[in-house]
């Protein structure tokens, strides 16, 4: 796999890679793990190990990084939920973040996360499922609001490795934005004239004020709990100064291009119009997504930039 300076994390004055990970060996991490849980199933998914714990009755949910630089973000996906938990109990609120109940290293190195167990249905299993959508279009309200509760909430010293605490967030906007652009290989930055994009991004920051972010706000991280309650699992990009519309332009760049509905997308964004969103600062954050898009699609084994461009042009146009 390529190493993309995108997907990398510093730690201690060492640069770590989170998107590669390795196998473990699994019966070595269900032995590991028996020693104070009953381990009902266990099993590996891409970066991390995942697995169904049990204690005391409470059906609990492990992630386990397979790398270092893995457990640096599972790291902070464990300060968000507990971040996010202290001032949004659950009692007072319909939309939920895993409660931590343990968390430690696995072969001395290997950051692991116990959190209860949700149960429900997400909105979405992502790409590769081709079923029409169903709770999706019916819970974008509330999809709105979640993402609304998170930028109003006083989260701070989350992620003590983000480059934003050094330097501001727009400039943290655009550096982050540009890293995005720089790995993506150059015929392709010429041929669909990301320049451009670039350019709404760094002369349209000045509009976004500083507020947290979820950082991976898709509808393959929702799952809608019951009636009442949703739930946002997968905190792993958390920040507590990122740039406003972060996680709603993200979300609407994934329903477009990942699964695909460019109706959808554009529902979404009438929605927000109805809200009185600010469309300029969607904008930008919608144009550095579409940069972002192109690097997802240059990383995938055969490249079709076909939605990526659809999702540009569509961006450019509003
Ligand atoms: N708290 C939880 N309760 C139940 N299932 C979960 C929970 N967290 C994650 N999952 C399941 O595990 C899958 C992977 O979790 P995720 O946090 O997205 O890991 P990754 O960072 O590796 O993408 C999710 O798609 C979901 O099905
Ligand atoms: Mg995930």
């Amino acid at each position: 796999m390529q190493n993309i300076n995108a997907f990398k994390i510093e730690v201690n004055g060492k640069i770590l890679d989170y998107r590669l990970g390795q196998d473990l060996d699994l019966e070595k991490v269900r032995k590991f793990f028996e020693r104070k849980y009953k381990v009902v199933k266990i099993w590996s998914e891409g970066r991390h190990v995942l697995g169904y714990l049990e204690k005391n009755n409470r059906e609990l949910f492990l992630k386990l990084a397979t790398s270092e630089g893995i457990g640096a973000v599972t790291k902070i996906e464990h300060d968000w939920n507990d971040a996010f938990n202290n001032v949004n109990p659950r009692a007072k609120s319909p939309f939920w973040v895993p409660i931590n109940y343990d968390s430690g290293l696995f072969d001395n190195n290997l950051f692991y996360l116990i959190t209860d167990k949700f149960e429900g249905k997400l909105l979405s299993n992502g790409p590769s499922d081709t079923k029409p959508l169903k709770v999706l279009p019916i819970s974008l309200e509330d999809v709105i609001e979640f993402s609304e509760l998170i930028q109003s909430l006083e989260i701070k010293n989350l992620n003590p490795y983000s480059q934003a605490i050094k330097i501001n967030h727009q400039d943290w906007f655009v550096s982050k934005t540009k890293t995005w652009f720089e790995s993506i290989p150059k015929n392709i930055q010429k041929e669909y004239k990301l320049h451009e994009l670039l350019k709404i991004v760094k002369s349209g920051v000045w509009r976004l004020e500083a507020k947290p972010r979820h950082g991976d706000f898709t509808p393959w991280h929702l799952i809608k709990l019951d009636d009442r309650n949703l739930g946002l699992i997968d905190g792993e990009h958390a920040m507590g100064s990122s740039v406003e519309y972060y996680d709603i332009g993200y979300f609407i760049q994934r329903v477009f291009s990942v699964l695909r509905n460019p109706e959808l997308a554009e529902y979404i964004v009438s929605l927000l119009v109805g809200r009185k969103y600010d469309l300029a600062k969607l904008k930008v954050i919608l144009s550095a997504r579409a940069i972002g898009g192109f690097l997802d699609e240059s990383l995938s084994q055969n490249p079709d930039y076909l939605q990526a461009d659809k999702f540009r042009n569509w961006v450019v146009s509003l």
